[in-house]
């Protein structure tokens, strides 16, 4: 969602505040601001659309101070204009605000504070903070914050300046991340690491509840009655060009072709080849424990989702366990059956989802064990969850999750590995297994190696309005998420749907401008697929194949095919995934779309 970058030291803060902008922009790119104290008091530049638009508005009027706040945003509330950007600041111009998040009772608080003279300029929710603090002003910009705080129901993350305590930042978390880089005599408050990163590696991570005041010589923490915090700092081991496209045109591209290397850190140290098990160090139950478990729970969104439903399939082949997958959103407002017998799984490339984090907290509160599968490194859900695995895939940055959800699939993996090894899987089997998961990075290089095979077929497909994936087993959630990609990015219509059901409504779609993606490899459903490509080639329906052989039976059937190398079922889905992303990215390049930032999406969703 949003982006918050601020700083406080003795540098320019425009400068450091736009380029940490610049790496937040993945999250939110529909207008951006900054308010920085320029000596006299606050000033605020505006701007609708890219950050670039910002930076034209600030060379055409430039704003000079060593002291700054910054955002960019993913509308909730109010059009993206530059009205409605952030920064907001009060009636006298004295307090600016950045925000993410939802206040919730922003109506009521705004019909208040106009019976009180306050008058508003923007629709946003954010605008209201900014005149609460003006309200409760008494001379310590973050006692007025914390009175402000008090009054608000929602999400937030803040960061406030202000003209009448100009020698600070005070800084604010409730359900949206936000954290504090350390420096040499200056300090940052930020969203996401990335935005600091090229400044500094020491942070601290403010959890819920915690105000933070920044200044020249220190910050503090407190909680929202004013008393002083302790909270550990941390160190952050991502390299800067993790961050940078280094050479490829788009990240999306880039994290497509990094997965040899993040299947690779996925696994490294895990796996006990001997014994056909892994070892997870953050899983934080005894064998014990594990075998208490009665049914298995995963919760997740968006492609997370997805890689959760190939998580159900391996688990309950081969631990024997019943698993459900529920939608995150879904999960939290139904009455769902868990106890202190059932393993939650709770999946997230940022680790900040909203609804999965709310989801994992009711499953906390019902008494079931969390266990979180997560990329980002100090992320709230990987703080919050009782044990867990993180996927090692490195900062994703593309808005539509490639390398994380491969990663995601080796992790559950690993856990399926664990909890098999205990239950039902023979160590012949799994020893099998982990062979095969060792030739995986070489296997998804040799699909990358073909990548301009990939980049023909999009020539092909790029001018069509509708797609379908169909895939069978393992492979129906590789469907969903090969769909998904399309969608995310291309903006084409297309749907995942299991290959056989597609007779029970899809087939109706089928003629000469449907292109069928069938995700074939060589598994153990494989000569059932081949009858629903028949049914599509009966019906006049363009077919490509990601199949893993030269089988006789798909000549002559498939338009196109694409093969991936041999591999064990559960594999499969890794494998089909990447010919799929790169499917997607080549369609979305040549239609001329802004891969990274396709419209409408944020990278990750912290609002309800
Ligand atoms: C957003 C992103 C998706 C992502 C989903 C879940 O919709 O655009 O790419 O899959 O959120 O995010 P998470 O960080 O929880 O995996």
């Amino acid at each position: 969602m949003c982006g918050i970058v601020g700083y406080i030291g003795k540098r320019g803060a425009t400068e450091l505040l736009i380029e940490g902008l610049h790496r937040l922009e993945y999250r939110g790119y529909d207008s951006a601001g900054v308010a920085v104290m320029n000596g006299n008091g606050v000033e605020t530049r505006k701007a609708a659309g890219k950050i670039v638009n910002l930076e034209e508005a600030l060379s055409a009027n430039p704003v000079h101070g060593d002291l700054g706040i910054a955002h960019t945003r993913w509308a909730t509330h109010g059009v993206p204009n530059e009205c409605n950007a952030h920064p907001h600041i009060d009636c006298k111009g004295n307090v600016a605000v950045v925000h993410n998040g939802i206040i919730e009772n922003a109506n009521v608080l705004r019909a208040e504070l106009q019976k009180h003279g306050h008058t508003f300029v923007s629709e946003t929710d954010t605008e209201v903070i900014a005149h609460l603090i003006e309200e409760a002003f008494d001379g310590k910009l973050e006692d007025a914050v914390i009175e402000a705080l008090w009054q608000i129901e929602g999400t937030y993350g803040i960061a406030v300046v202000s003209s009448l305590d100009p020698d600070k930042i005070v800084a604010a978390r409730k359900g949206s991340p936000l954290l504090i880089g350390l420096g040499e005599g200056e300090y940052y408050v930020a969203s996401d690491v990335s935005a600091i990163l090229a400044q500094t590696r020491e942070v601290v991570y403010l959890d819920d509840g915690d105000v933070a005041v920044l200044t020249r010589n220190g910050y503090t923490v407190l909680d929202q009655r004013a008393q002083q915090l302790e909270r550990q700092v941390s160190k952050i081991d991502w390299d800067l060009d993790q961050i940078e496209r280094g050479g490829f045109d788009h990240f999306m591209l880039k994290e497509i072709f990094e997965q040899p290397a993040t299947i690779e850190n996925c696994m490294r140290g895990r796996l006990l080849p001997e014994e056909g098990t892994s070892k997870l160090g953050g899983l934080n139950m005894t064998d014990d424990e594990l075998l208490s478990i009665d049914n298995i729970v995963i919760t997740a969104c968006g492609t997370s989702w997805h890689s959760a439903l190939i998580g159900e399939h391996m688990i309950e082949d081969l631990c024997r366990i019943p698993v459900e997958v529920e939608y995150a959103s879904e999960f939290r407002y139904r009455n769902p059956i868990i106890n202190e017998r059932t393993l939650c799984i709770v999946i997230s490339q940022s680790g900040e989802t909203a609804d999965t984090l709310a989801a994992m907290r009711e499953a906390k509160q019902r008494g079931a064990r969390t266990y979180g599968i997560v990329n980002v490194v100090g992320s709230t859900i990987a703080r919050e969850t009782d044990g867990g695995i993180y996927v090692h895939a490195g900062p994703e940055i593309g808005v539509a999750s490639t390398k994380a959800f491969t990663s995601q699939v080796m992790a559950l993996l690993l856990f399926t590995l664990k909890l098999g090894r205990l239950r039902s899987l023979g160590v012949i089997r799994g020893r099998e297994i982990i062979e095969k998961m060792q030739e995986l990075p070489k296997q998804i290089q040799e699909v990358l190696d073909r990548a301009p095979e990939i980049e023909k077929l999009a020539d092909e497909f790029k001018d069509e309005v509708n797609f379908l994936y169909l895939g069978r087993g393992y492979n129906f959630p590789t469907a969903l998420e090969g769909a998904l990609k399309l969608k995310e990015i291309s903006y084409i219509h297309a749907e995942g749907y299991p290959a056989a059901e597609m007779k029970h409504g899809p087939i109706a779609l089928i003629d000469e401008r449907m292109p069928v993606v069938f995700i074939a490899p060589h598994d153990s459903v494989f000569d059932k697929l081949m009858s629903n490509v028949q049914e599509v080639k009966a019906r006049g329906g363009r077919v490509l194949a990601i199949t893993s052989r030269a089988e006789p039976d798909l000549k002559g059937k498939a338009d196109y095919e694409f093969q991936i190398p041999e591999t064990i079922d559960l594999l499969t889905p890794i494998l089909a995934s990447v010919p799929l992303q790169l499917l997607a990215y080549y369609i979305a390049v040549k239609r001329g779309n802004n891969v990274d930032q396709p419209r409408n999406l944020a990278k990750s969703v912290t609002v309800e």
